[in-house]
């Protein structure tokens, strides 16, 4: 049993220190990031185009975003598609938001 604490335990921590440090949105919220996903309708083109499923266009095998400035660019083009002019702030947010699929480091 102490055995097992001692492997577990400096596991978790060191689990927690680096995703701490790993998070590149570290200013976003990502709960913020959601409601303003969800209040702009953004899934409403990526369902179509993923036959139901928006949430797949962000981890599909040929997705276009494969860094973390891709995605805040990307978020800059389709807030054109909503008609918002979203913040640096909201932009964040949303990348903090989105990075539960892409999980940049
Ligand atoms: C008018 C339709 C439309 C709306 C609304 C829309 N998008 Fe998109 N989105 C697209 C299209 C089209 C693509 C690119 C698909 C492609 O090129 O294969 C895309 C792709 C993306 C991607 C990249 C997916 C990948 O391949 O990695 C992200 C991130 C994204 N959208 C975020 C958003 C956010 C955030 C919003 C809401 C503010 C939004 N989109 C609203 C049409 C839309």
């Amino acid at each position: 049993m102490k055995l097992i604490t001692a492997i577990i335990f400096p596991a978790m921590l060191l689990g927690a220190a680096t995703s701490a440090l790993a998070n590149p949105f570290e200013t976003g919220n990502a709960l913020t990031g959601q409601k303003i996903f969800d209040e702009h309708k953004c899934n409403s083109c990526h369902d179509k185009i993923m036959a139901g499923d928006g949430n797949k266009i962000f981890t599909r095998i040929t997705r276009k975003v494969n860094t973390p400035d891709a995605l805040i660019g990307q978020i800059g083009m389709c807030s054109g598609n909503v008609n918002a002019h979203f913040s640096n702030q909201e932009t964040q947010d949303l990348a903090a938001y989105l990075n539960r699929y892409y999980k940049f480091k």
